[in-house]
């Protein structure tokens, strides 16, 4: 039945105020299956606020939101995860004082039976083998036993990302990822994007256009709170509203 749905999720009016600011302005959409879906705008344009009413930080004023056909709107961001949604932060949630590997199990541990959820770490097998898997997969064999806080910027956002992966999210949103990442961290990270879109659903937050527009089946542009365009990353590229109010100068 599921295949039937073309959309993975949809996000119907969305809308969130802050006091008199409008953050998120009756916003819809739609992300198909697999590969990736980027948002771009401007500073303080609401894609994070967005982001939080897609993941179930913040509840929206009104609107709803869709996985497949199940209504996850007041859903919390646990009961997320068992839909198959995981999301990263713009901010770090990392455990800077636990090793690579334990910021992994804890994550992991999401996957065990019910019944064993309450486990000691050391004694979820299931957790430990899925974390083994990521630093495999996320080139971190080597850094297994370092505190997370002794890594390099690239390889915290890299184990960011394995973190978020470790429940095996059907759909995957991720808030700037390559924030503050040299060029060639960010070229590795963008190629990671690229592969994690291959087999998932990525939904993804970015202020480096060229990124957005080399990985993006589709680019959806905020301004002000408001969807101000969606299309292909040559359809909005081109979309004069988008080049006066998001590209300016930088396209002219
Ligand atoms: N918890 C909050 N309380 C009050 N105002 C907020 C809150 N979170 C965001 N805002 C405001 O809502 C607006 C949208 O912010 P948001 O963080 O969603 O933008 P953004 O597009 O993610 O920006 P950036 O590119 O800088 O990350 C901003 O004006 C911001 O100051
Ligand atoms: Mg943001």
């Amino acid at each position: 039945m599921m295949d039937k749905i073309e959309f993975i999720l949809k996000a119907s009016n969305l809308c969130k105020r802050f006091g008199g600011l409008s953050a998120v302005d009756n916003v819809s959409f739609e992300v198909k299956s697999s590969g990736v879906t980027s948002i771009i705008g401007p500073n303080g344009a609401g894609k994070s606020t967005l982001f939080n009413l897609l993941s179930g930080s913040f509840m929206p004023d009104s609107g709803t939101v869709l996985i497949g056909e199940c209504d996850i709107t007041s859903m919390n961001p646990e009961a997320r995860l068992s839909v198959g949604m995981a999301r990263s932060f713009q901010i770090t949630n990392l455990f800077f004082d636990l090793s690579v590997i334990d910021n992994l199990r804890i994550a992991s541990q999401a996957l065990e039976p019910h019944s064993r959820l309450f486990l000691p770490l050391s004694k979820s097998v299931i957790a430990l083998e899925r974390a083994d898997e990521l630093l495999e997969e996320f080139g971190l064999v080597e850094a297994r036993n370092q505190l997370a806080g002794a890594l390099s910027h690239g390889q915290q956002r890299r184990l960011e990302i394995a973190v978020t992966l470790a429940t095996r999210p059907k759909l995957l949103l991720l808030d700037e990822p390559t924030q503050g990442m040299s060029q060639a961290d960010t070229q590795e990270t963008a190629e990671l994007i690229k592969r994690l879109g291959l087999n998932i659903t990525v939904l993804l937050i970015e202020h480096d256009v060229d990124l957005v527009m080399d990985l993006s089946g589709t680019v959806i542009v905020m301004a002000q709170g408001r969807k101000l365009a969606e299309g292909d990353p040559n359809q909005v590229r081109s979309n004069p509203l988008v080049q006066t109010a998001y590209f300016g100068e930088e396209l002219a």
